[in-house]
């Protein structure tokens, strides 16, 4: 089992480090980890966020975990230098078109949600993300206008992109409650006419799961109102970004939520795919052993579980995660005082009893 290892900028590193603490105290058989860089610092070692060599290790490995990039003291350089490319590059690079990135409540936690107790109390979804299209993948550039300079993004989304989204979609709402709301703006873009049809033709092969629409604003409300009536939330690259960031307040922090990015590859032992937090490099509290190291390490768990075919290690390591988040042992995000190393200490400590 070859598992890449990213930890990028920022608390990148720092949560990474707790993760990699996590797979040692699992000693699993015949592990190979390799390590890259990524972003900011492979920008500054190598002159590019993402390097051939980092780009082959990953297409060598069996599944990659991933920290975060971003640094602000790259913000001036050209988009194609910038460290989120690596991210946006290693993506596409190797196919990696589907994100599942769920969020569910934690018993204890309520009163950190930005929601009533009895909401948050309630919410259990997995946003299903387009990673591969849609505005970010768009043509982009800049020209000289009557207003000025001019920006602009291309956003589009062919058939074939929604089909292959929409069946992982449609499968993992087979395995949960049998739901799925599909999110776009049908109402004013094309992009979201095609998205929409396209979901309802493959629906019919689904005919288990339950199919609904929403668009975009609405379903941005009824997050906060009751997320409660979510299982399975299909969408794009741009609103999935989004909603999912959202979905992390209803839970209680950013830093709890992890994300696998999938694609066709499949390995000796699952499928490939990438896994990495939902947050970025938070360089407003880099370096100070507040990074909240959970989000890393639930996407270990998720790396065991789609990756290398270890289910039973990932719902072990998602104990004593609730465990952990259950406690009072808390960093800065949720309110407490304890460091990134701590609440690793925490969750090694609660993995040898579960
Ligand atoms: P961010 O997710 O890095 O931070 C947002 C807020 O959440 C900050 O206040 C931060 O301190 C807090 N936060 C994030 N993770 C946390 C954790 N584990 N524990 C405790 N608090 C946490 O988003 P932001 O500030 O918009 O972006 C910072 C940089 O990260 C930018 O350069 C951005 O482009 C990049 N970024 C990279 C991503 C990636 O690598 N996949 C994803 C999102 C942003
Ligand atoms: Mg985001």
């Amino acid at each position: 089992m070859k598992i890449a290892i990213f930890p990028g900028d920022g608390i990148g590193p720092e949560v990474i480090a707790e993760a990699k603490r996590v797979l040692e105290a699992l000693s699993l058989p015949q592990l190979s980890l390799f390590e890259g860089d990524v972003g900011g610092i492979a920008y500054r070692r190598h002159g590019m966020p993402l390097p051939q060599e980092t780009l082959e290790m990953a297409r060598a490995a069996d599944a990659a975990l991933f920290g975060a990039v971003g640094d602000p003291a790259c913000d001036e350089l050209p988009r194609e230098h910038r460290p989120e490319q690596a991210i946006l590059s290693l993506r596409s690079e190797l196919g990696l078109f589907a994100n599942l990135r769920p969020a569910a409540g934690y018993p204890g936690l309520e009163d950190m949600s930005s929601l009533k107790p009895e909401v948050a109390r309630g919410i259990d979804l997995l946003v299903v993300r387009e990673l591969n299209g849609d505005v970010y993948f768009g043509e982009k550039g800049e020209r000289a206008g009557e207003g000025g300079r001019e920006g602009w993004d291309a956003m589009s989304y062919n058939e074939t992109e929604v089909r292959r989204i929409a069946h992982i979609g449609f499968q993992a709402a087979q395995k949960r409650r049998k739901r799925l709301t599909s999110v776009d703006k049908a109402n004013v873009l094309e992009t979201s006419r095609i998205w929409r049809e396209t979901v309802i033709e493959v629906a019919r092969e689904y005919p288990d799961v339950q199919l609904d629409h929403m668009y975009v604003d609405n379903a941005a409300m009824q997050m906060v109102r009751s997320p409660g009536q979510f299982d399975v939330i299909l969408t794009g690259n741009l609103f999935g970004d989004i909603l999912s960031d959202q979905a992390s307040a209803c839970v209680g922090s950013i830093g709890l939520l992890a994300s696998a990015s999938l694609g066709e590859r499949r390995t000796e032992f699952g499928t490939f795919g990438l896994y990495e937090p939902i947050h970025g490099s938070a360089p407003d509290i880099a370096g100070e052993g507040k990074a909240n190291p959970v989000a890393a390490i639930l996407s270990l768990a998720m790396l065991l579980r789609h990756s290398l075919g270890r289910e039973s290690d990932a719902g072990r390591i998602e104990r004593a995660v609730a465990q952990v988040v259950a406690s009072d042992v808390r960093g800065a995000d949720l309110g407490g005082t304890a460091s990134t190393g701590e609440i690793g200490d925490a969750v090694l400590g609660a993995l040898a009893a579960v």
